[in-house]
């Protein structure tokens, strides 16, 4: 039985009790802004800071200094990491403008719609790393890298390709956990979803809640809908971003508009 990881986020380790399997492909699933990247920087940290162990962040959706900015104003300090080579980048986003100097940490894909690039990258600076029952993988999202790939066959059986290919040499030949964001609903995608979510060993959806929404207020939400070989609760967590990053919060109490309506009645 692989072992287990601890998230290190209080609210998290709370409905997984005893960790995640080290063999893991986890997705974090979700609508626009609803906290996957601020997890996932979390959870990254988590691993460097409390684990001391060896992280690969693949970036799609902007520079690896803009991670490295987001992480700093949680106080979450990288740069000890990335000089030490305990953390390195692969960036699949500054293609677009080809940058003149690339740092050390630093990976750069000239071309990341061609997915055997990624690939190959991934794995060689896995390898370089010592990456073998130890360490974690974030791509930061796996939509964007989606949206990029560029191939002769149905997107859908490429890519899923992709990922099993992934989960296969990563979480279950390697023991390297591997966290992916995902945005959903993304009408583009509907096909995918389904058939990723069951390629997958753990899904955490994130969510706004939808009562909540419906009345204009923003609640974020997350829980566990699926988690291989791990006891998990499935319940909805509420939770806030604070400057401490991810917090659990009470839920609203939701004011009903017939509360609402006899108490001006009495002023
Ligand atoms: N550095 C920060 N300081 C304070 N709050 C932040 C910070 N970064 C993000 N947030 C809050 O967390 C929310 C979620 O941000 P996050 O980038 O994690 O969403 P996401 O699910 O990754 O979105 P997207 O699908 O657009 O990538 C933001 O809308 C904002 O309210
Ligand atoms: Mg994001």
């Amino acid at each position: 039985m692989p072992t287990l990881f601890s998230t290190g986020i209080e609210a998290l380790d709370k409905v997984l009790p005893k960790g995640i399997p080290r063999n893991s492909m986890m997705i974090l699933a979700g609508e626009l802004g609803t906290g996957k990247s601020v997890l996932m920087s979390q959870l990254l940290y988590g691993v460097l800071k409390r684990r001391k162990e060896p992280c690969i962040y693949m970036t799609f959706e902007g520079p690896p200094l803009a991670v490295e900015q987001d992480m700093e104003s949680f106080g979450w300090d990288i740069a000890p990491f990335l000089e030490s080579g305990q953390l390195r980048f692969i960036d699949c986003f500054s293609f677009r403008m080809e940058p003149v100097e690339v740092p050390s940490y630093v990976h750069y894909v000239k071309d990341p719609r061609d997915l055997h690039s990624v690939t190959s990258a991934l794995f060689n600076m896995m390898e370089e790393m010592k990456m073998s029952g130890r360490g974690a993988v974030f791509v930061d999202s796996l939509t964007e890298m989606f949206t990029l790939v560029q191939e002769e066959r149905p997107l859908v059986f490429h890519m899923l390709d992709g990922v099993k290919s992934w989960r296969a040499k990563g979480p279950k030949e390697k023991l390297v956990p591997f966290f992916c964001s995902h945005h959903t609903p993304l009408r583009a995608y509907v096909e995918l979803d389904d058939l990723l979510f069951y390629v997958v060993d753990g899904i955490l959806d994130v969510r706004f809640n939808p009562g909540f929404a419906e009345r204009g207020l923003l609640v974020k939400q997350f829980r566990v809908r699926r988690m291989k070989g791990a006891p998990h609760e499935t319940y909805w967590v509420t939770f806030s971003v604070t400057s401490r990053g991810v917090t659990e919060v009470e839920l609203p109490v939701p004011v009903l508009s017939t509360e609402r309506s006899r108490t001006s009645r009495k002023k």
